[in-house]
């Protein structure tokens, strides 16, 4: 079978779907970039070209998100889970120009909410020997039972330790928890002053402002909302990014040069030979978004989008259960829930696979869980219209139909 694109919708967690403007101009440019007679991935990374497409990539994206001149901008690559290496390894670094006189090794403060900021704590306990996990949340967020401990009663280092950074995962894309906006406001003042904040926003950046000042770092893949697999950013204040050569401090392990934001900083992300291609297509998003009105415009769509669907899903609460069950942490990019037995009230896979059939019949895909996980995720990235939205939430009524009748 062999479908057009006008005709499906993508809901898949990443890679997925891109604006097909964006598309359309990207396969112009692999083949013939700005006139110069050869594609985007055939030219030189240092050429005036090139820089001109970073450089337009970083603008536009510090103006999407209010990022101030004090922080750097880094393209780098090995996706997210380099970047869980390269967080605490370049963060330990900056503890040791901060603390020179520090004693023993500083903790790291990781929160657990789902798989991703588990296995970004996961590698940490690799790489040092101090993580402290503040709070584990997962065994309450499908329990509408069990309220989702607050920050106030995280276990959170002592300041007096001088802790190397709290990490948080933003949004939880297998899991579908995403994190209030206002999280890092209820954290105690003194710790937020002074212990650096990192979040992981690979799957949820550019959907909904975010306060950058409130972070020492946010990092994130690009594969979800904004380009093609393969490129990785950082947004990193500049007084944290350190040579950790120049530090001596047992510590803090020396950072492979690919690894090392103080090389990509001082080399306009230009070090080495860059992922040139998801670096142009990012700045098409970059671009398209600025001129759909920014992230405030971005975020609200996202809502009505996801209003949409958890509206459908809710509707029929015999068949469909969210996974996450307190409202306010519930994703707006991935919508992850659970298909009943109507009889026993139970998951059922088998009507959850009837359901991912039905779907791809009307030509909509991907919407299977995480094959650690199960169950099913629509995930409404910015790509995704309101119209297609409204189609497979359409879907999804029609399908509770037939099933809570017979
Ligand atoms: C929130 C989050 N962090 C990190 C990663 C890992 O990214 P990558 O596959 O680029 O290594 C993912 C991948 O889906 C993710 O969703």
């Amino acid at each position: 079978m062999s479908l057009e694109r006008e005709s499906t919708i993508n809901l898949g967690a990443g890679p997925s779907a891109l604006p097909t403007s964006v598309l359309q101009e990207s396969t112009k440019a692999l083949l013939n970039f700005n006139g110069l007679g050869m594609g985007i991935t055939e030219i030189s990374h240092r050429s005036s070209a090139f820089q001109k497409v970073i450089r337009d990539a970083e603008n536009d994206i510090r103006q999407l998100l209010s990022i101030p001149d004090d922080y750097a901008v880094l393209f780098l690559q090995g996706g997210g889970t380099e970047q869980f290496s390269a967080i605490v390894l370049n963060m330990l670094a900056a503890h040791a120009a901060r603390n020179p006189s520090y004693e023993g090794t500083p903790p790291v403060d990781y929160l657990v909410t789902g798989s991703w900021s588990s296995k970004a704590m996961k590698e940490a306990q690799r790489l040092t020997k101090r993580v402290n996990m503040v709070a584990d949340l997962r065994p309450s967020i499908s329990d509408a039972d069990v309220k989702i401990t607050p920050p106030e009663q995280w276990a959170l280092s002592p300041v007096e330790e001088a802790p190397v950074m709290l990490h948080y995962c933003d949004n939880e894309t297998i899991g579908g928890f995403e994190m209030p906006s206002n999280i890092i406001q209820q954290l105690p003042e003194k710790y937020r002053e002074q212990v650096p904040i990192v979040a992981d926003c690979s799957s949820n950046i550019l959907s909904r402002p975010i306060d950058i000042r409130a972070h020492a770092a946010i990092y994130f893949g690009v594969q979800k909302n904004i380009g093609p697999s393969g490129l990785a950013m950082a947004i990193v204040r500049r007084d944290l990014v350190v040579d950790s050569d120049k530090v001596s401090k047992p510590y803090v392990p020396s950072i492979p040069t690919s690894l090392l934001y103080k090389n990509a900083m001082d080399n306009g992300s230009l070090y080495n030979t860059p992922p040139m291609f998801p670096i142009y297509v990012s700045g098409l998003v970059f671009r398209d978004l600025v001129r759909l009105g920014g992230v405030t415009a971005a975020q609200q769509r996202a809502a009505s989008r996801s209003e949409v669907v958890y509206g459908a899903l809710l509707s029929y609460p015999a068949l469909y259960r969210p996974v996450v069950q307190h409202a306010e942490y519930r994703s707006q990019m991935n919508i992850t829930f659970r298909i009943l037995d109507p009889a026993t009230q139970q998951p059922s896979p088998e009507l959850e696979a009837s359901f991912a059939q039905y779907c791809s019949d009307r030509h909509i895909f991907n919407i299977k869980g995480h094959r650690s996980v199960g169950g099913l995720r629509a995930s409404l990235y910015n790509a995704i219209t309101q119209e297609q939205a409204e189609t497979f939430a359409n879907v999804t009524r029609e399908f509770a139909k037939q099933h809570i009748s017979s």
